[in-house]
């Protein structure tokens, strides 16, 4: 139901080409919001972009890389030109991997941490000036991985952790301006078939079909959102297990640490051996070279991204 709470508020969505932040986007559009979308891979947001106007949404897009601090003052840039204000930045766009310390890529540490870590922070901080004007929100979309550091998939609970300690700080710099920032630990959802997310190797993989698990829709991840933002809770955890785990990390660490040791097995052969179809890297390279500003006039301005950006 509607309650014009959103109504003509202007959203940006990082990563909203397509899963959770795609369902964001669309919930929040539905509300009557004016949503900015955002990814890297042109064809996924052109795909997006036309998914919501065939279903009468117009929405604009922005390819921007967050791990880049200036694509990040680029993309708030972007939405205040187009716009004119900004009230919700969602900070969604993130990416996972698998893998054991030792075995893991080095640069899986730095694209976890530059993703899900500094890509929110900075976007955070460019966009303060303009939320300031409009007492808007921040919002994080963190994981039940980010209570504590998990076995076997340390850098995404490692970078999930510092985001959420960067919430928490925000929170409280933010308080005197009227800022509200809340964020989700959002459990075990359902995925996009296209989501990929970084072998041991540091090879990309398509994420493979996740059968043994209850899994959250995208659509009840983003309604639960939508609810925190016009209602200004700090902190919501989903799913059932996700509460579970909430619970017992937070009043019986102990019993949690030595329930995560007992089944350590179990979760190290859940997460070290991820299978699935390797991912076409030289295809994504192209795609991702192109740095396109999309609009309802389907406006399209390309420019040669820098090549010392070429990594994933
Ligand atoms: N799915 C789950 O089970 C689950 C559970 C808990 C928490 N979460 C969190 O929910 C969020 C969304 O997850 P999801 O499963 O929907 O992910 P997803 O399907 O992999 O989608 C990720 C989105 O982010 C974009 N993206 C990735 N890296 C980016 C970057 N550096 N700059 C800009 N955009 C980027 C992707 O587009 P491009 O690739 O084109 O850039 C895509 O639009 C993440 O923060 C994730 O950690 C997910």
């Amino acid at each position: 139901m509607k309650n014009n709470y959103l109504k003509n508020k202007v959203a940006l969505v990082s990563g909203s080409s397509m899963g959770i932040g795609k369902a964001i986007a669309w919930e929040l559009l539905q509300q009557g919001a004016k949503v900015i979308l955002n990814g890297r891979d042109y064809e996924k947001l052109i795909r997006t972009k036309n998914d919501f106007s065939t279903n009468g949404f117009k929405v604009k897009s922005v390819i921007a890389d967050i791990r880049d601090q200036d694509k990040c003052k680029f993309l708030i840039e972007q939405t205040i030109s187009i716009y004119g204000q900004l009230d919700i930045l969602v900070n969604n766009a993130g990416m996972s991997s698998r893998g054991s310390i030792e075995h893991s890529s080095d640069k899986n540490f730095t694209i976890l941490s530059e993703t899900n870590f500094t890509g929110a922070a900075h976007l955070s901080k460019y966009a303060i000036p303009f939320l300031k004007e409009t007492k808007g929100h921040v919002i994080f979309i963190n994981s039940v991985a980010g209570f504590r550091g998990m076995p076997f998939n340390s850098a995404y609970s490692a970078s999930k952790m510092a985001q959420a300690a960067l919430s928490e700080a925000l929170r409280i710099e933010l308080y005197d301006f009227g800022i509200h920032v809340g964020i989700a630990f959002v459990g075990f959802t359902q995925n996009d078939p296209d989501k990929k997310i970084l072998d041991v190797d540091g090879s990309l993989v398509y994420l493979p079909k996740r059968n043994n698990l209850r899994l959250a829709t995208a659509e009840s991840v983003a309604k639960s959102i939508r609810i925190m933002i016009e209602k200004r809770k700090k902190r919501i955890t989903l799913t059932g297990l996700g509460n579970l785990a909430n619970f017992i990390f937070r009043y019986f660490p102990i019993f949690s640490n030595w329930l995560i040791w007992l089944n350590r097995e179990k979760i190290k052969s859940q997460y070290t051996m991820i299978g699935g179809k390797k991912v076409n890297e030289n295809a994504q390279v192209n795609n991702q070279y192109k740095e396109i500003i999309t609009g309802v006039e389907g406006k399209v301005k390309t420019v040669l991204k820098s090549p010392n950006i070429k990594t994933y």
